[in-house]
């Protein structure tokens, strides 16, 4: 999402003259998009900030300026601890506001300037539509925000409450997407399942229903959404996924922990038996679907009996993929002031372990591949010379030998090799490729 969000905030500042620029020592502005869902993050933004600075001053001894801003969750929640302890910052901005950077940016270029609203009116209304060009797969936020209130999470406060744009917005930019070269969309949200926009119609469209408006969009090849919850995973989206082919067979769906005495005191609203039930339905509706997760280890109160409970859960899903972290306390979560707060070094040790059979299914998901046949759809130019980077339909990075040519093409190809990380592929001689 920060991603996508540091994309507008280049498109609401170029008509004022800005265009991204290559190296720092470049640059007239100087923008940290920041994260704070784990620890460290606020002590990440001053290390960089320190170093950013440096360019800053040499840019000053030559008699020019730069403005440096912190944007993102980090700047919203701790927006004054940074403009006290960072003197030369110039903007501090959360993210509900970046459709003012332009009135923010005028205003700096003579005082400080820190814009922590959360407004009731979307921002959305007010940002110009992405026409930016992404490449071939592109982001678009549907959703944002969250009301679930997972004890240990901070993005209810720092992204607020729960909004969805409405269809014709998100299909309006969809083709702006694709009229730039996009032949993949990936529809974010924080809770992005739990999509409920308004249609023309003025009725409520879920994210089933507005895949399949998007998926008849001429040029939408591919589409993906990030991240979901388990209690919105409802029956229309699970069918989208038997129906809707430009769908792609793969779900990204955290669990976090798979003990229900965990799963109640981290307030996720559903059992470790009901999550077995919708990864079972989904298989049911699309035999090959792949699965990833987010875990969190050492969860305040976390026994071995709980944690055995979530390896478990990875033994009966089978992830293509997973995420995996300590439990770190935010402040101003309600986890972080819990009793029985976990050890250090019995976090670190539960994290390796499930890291190691997460490690061990994902080297499994990705052998079983080798000698299949997949349509990849090529999305940048690999790290070597004429080799290309693609993503197969369950979203395994795969490397091809092929031309420049194939770049924003969906092409099949043969798996040969896997990796921890990734596959290696030949193209397979077709009709389509000969006519390329
Ligand atoms: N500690 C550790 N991991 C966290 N996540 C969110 N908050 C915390 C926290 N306080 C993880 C969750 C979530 C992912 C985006 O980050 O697994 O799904
Ligand atoms: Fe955070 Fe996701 Fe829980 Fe919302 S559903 S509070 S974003 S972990």
């Amino acid at each position: 999402m920060n991603v996508y969000d540091s994309h507008r905030m280049a498109d609401v500042l170029a008509p004022l003259g800005y265009r991204p620029a290559d190296t720092p020592e470049d640059a007239d502005m100087i923008i940290l998009n920041t994260c704070h869902i784990r620890e460290k993050a606020t002590d990440k933004v001053f290390s960089e900030l320190g170093r950013l600075r440096v360019h800053m001053e040499e840019k000053k001894e030559k008699g020019g300026r730069t403005l440096m801003a912190v944007a993102g969750c980090v700047a919203q929640a701790e927006g004054d601890f940074i403009m006290k302890r960072a003197p030369y910052v110039d903007m501090v901005f959360g993210p509900q506001t970046y459709h003012e950077l332009p009135q923010m940016v005028m205003k700096a270029t003579g005082e400080r300037v820190v814009n922590t609203e959360m407004p009731l009116e979307s921002k959305f209304d007010h940002l110009p539509r992405g026409n930016d060009n992404q490449g071939v797969s592109a982001f678009l936020s549907v959703q944002e925000g969250c009301d679930k209130f997972c004890t240990f999470c901070v993005v209810p406060y720092t992204r607020g409450a729960e909004y969805s744009r409405t269809v014709n917005e998100i299909l309006e930019e969809s083709k702006v997407l694709v009229d730039a070269g996009a032949r993949e969309i990936t529809l974010l949200g924080q809770n992005v399942n739990g999509y409920h926009g308004i249609g023309k119609d003025g009725k409520t469209y879920g994210l089933g229903a507005l895949i399949a408006i998007l998926a008849e969009i001429d040029g939408v090849e591919r589409i993906r959404y990030m991240t979901s919850h388990p209690r919105d995973m409802d029956q229309e989206l699970i069918d989208a996924h038997k129906d809707i082919p430009e769908l792609m067979p793969f779900l990204h769906l955290p669990i976090q922990s798979g003990s229900d005495k965990i799963l109640k005191a981290m307030n996720r609203k559903h059992s470790a038996d009901e999550y077995r039930d919708i990864i079972a339905t989904t298989r049911k509706a699309r035999p090959d679907m792949a699965f990833s997760s987010d875990f969190i280890v050492g969860f305040p109160g976390e026994t071995e009996e709980d944690f055995e409970a979530t390896m478990q859960m990875v033994r009966d899903v089978r992830y293509a993929f997973a995420y995996s972290f300590k439990y770190s306390p935010r402040p101003g979560t309600p986890a972080a002031t819990m009793q029985m707060h976990i050890h250090d070094k019995v976090k670190t040790e539960r994290l390796l372990r499930l890291q190691a059979l997460l490690n061990e299914q994902q080297l499994a998901y990705n052998s079983q591949s080798v000698g299949k046949i997949m349509p990849v759809l090529f999305d940048r130019k690999g790290a070597k010379d004429g080799q290309l980077h693609g993503r197969t339909p369950y979203y395994q990075a795969i490397h091809v030998k092929g031309n420049d040519r194939l770049y924003g093409q969906i092409v099949n190809v043969r798996i040969t090799k896997s990796h921890a990380n990734s596959l290696t592929g030949e193209i397979e001689i077709t009709e389509k490729i000969l006519s390329a």
